[in-house]
């Protein structure tokens, strides 16, 4: 994860107005929404596919006047759900959700074309925002009592509710959605020509297949060793856009995130997805954090790039950062300090 400073200053740093960049971990879209701010063109990939709708919002956003009469008309043309959706949820749900929120946002996950249509997809990235947050000093957030950041498990969640008394507030979706579509435009929106898809990593040239020699410069933060896993953090999401009712680990179906031999092929595999699509002479500039060292980070990379069949001019690490408290629990795990490393690295 990082900031976006750090995709500006490297844009600013190795690029130029029109140029092509990629990022294959797109996650928020922090690098193409940078690259289309400044002129630039970004081509992302993500596998999870709430970075996609958030990030393909982003860098795609509708009129204003497009979105906000959706949303009417969303409103208008809602007439309730047959309650027998409702009865059909684990009991998490209705601890989660007043009753009628729920139907409104069954609604919405039904109805909402967000794979396809700009307007929807906007509609889709604000109903994920809002889904579940601080809802005690928010009176925005659709859910009981939760985190922002990450979608806490089923069980746990309803002790926690049951242990405080807490219960589900009552939200009407639609008026909100129009309130928070008006103030998000307020803040600006990036008209852009970046574009994300839905995929694998290690398939960027394929997914990208007009592109080829195109792309001087990578930013991007892979998955760290270890540290977490995005499904499951992300399920309640994930379930909003037509997932499963409850946690599932590995979206990606393997462990390629906690075995370290494993780990490296995998990012090996993902520079052989990138080559067909670099330019002679370009640059990767990538964040890592988790519980290897910077030399360790710096040496894995080197030998991944050059298995994957580029010839590495130089690699340096640039610089060192405590992780922020945000960050904190994903790196639970780690016994090491908590710290994210960034790379410049310069490849023929
Ligand atoms: C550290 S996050 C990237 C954060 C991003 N730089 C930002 O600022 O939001 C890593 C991202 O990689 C994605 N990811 C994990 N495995 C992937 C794969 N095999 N292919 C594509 N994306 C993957 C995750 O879904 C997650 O969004």
């Amino acid at each position: 994860m990082f900031p976006e400073s750090f995709a500006a200053d490297a844009l600013l740093s190795f690029s130029r107005p029109n140029d092509y960049v990629l990022d294959p971990f797109v996650g928020r879209g922090t690098t193409i929404f940078q690259a289309s701010l400044l002129g630039r063109r970004g081509l992302g990939i993500d596998i999870n596919p709430v970075a996609v709708c958030i990030s393909g919002a982003k860098v795609n956003p509708p009129e204003l006047t497009t979105l906000l009469s959706r949303i009417k008309s969303l409103e208008r043309s809602f007439g309730g759900c047959d309650s027998g959706s409702v009865e059909a949820l684990p009991d998490f749900f209705s601890h989660c959700f007043h009753r009628e929120t729920l139907m409104q946002l069954l609604y919405l996950r039904t109805n909402l074309l967000w794979m396809t249509d700009p307007a929807d997809r906007f509609i889709m990235a604000l109903v994920l925002g809002l889904l579940h947050g601080e809802s005690s000093r928010s009176a925005r957030y659709f859910s009981n009592q939760m985190p922002r950041t990450i979608s806490t498990k089923p069980n746990y969640s309803i002790r926690w509710w049951n242990e405080r008394g807490l219960l589900p507030p009552k939200r009407d979706v639609f008026p909100i959605l129009f309130e928070d579509a008006k103030w998000r435009y307020s803040c600006g929106t990036a008209s852009t020509h970046s574009s994300v898809k839905h995929g694998d990593a290690r398939r960027t040239s394929e997914l990208f297949s007009g592109f080829k020699n195109q792309v001087g410069l990578v930013i991007t933060s892979p998955p760290y060793l270890d540290v977490t896993d995005y499904a499951e953090d992300q399920w309640l999401r994930l379930w909003m856009l037509g997932g499963p009712v409850s946690p599932s680990r590995g979206i990606y179906g393997d462990d390629r995130y906690r075995d370290i031999n494993r780990y490296w092929s995998f990012l090996e595999e993902v520079w052989s997805g990138c080559l067909p699509m670099m330019k002679a002479d370009s640059r990767f500039v990538i964040r890592i954090g988790g519980k290897l060292s910077g030399e360790e980070l710096r040496c894995g990379l080197i030998d991944s790039f050059e298995r994957a069949g580029f010839t590495v001019i130089d690699a340096k690490l640039t610089s060192t950062t405590d992780v922020v408290r945000r960050e904190t629990s994903r790196l639970r795990r780690s016994k090491n300090r908590n710290v994210e490393h960034d790379f410049v690295i310069r490849v023929a």
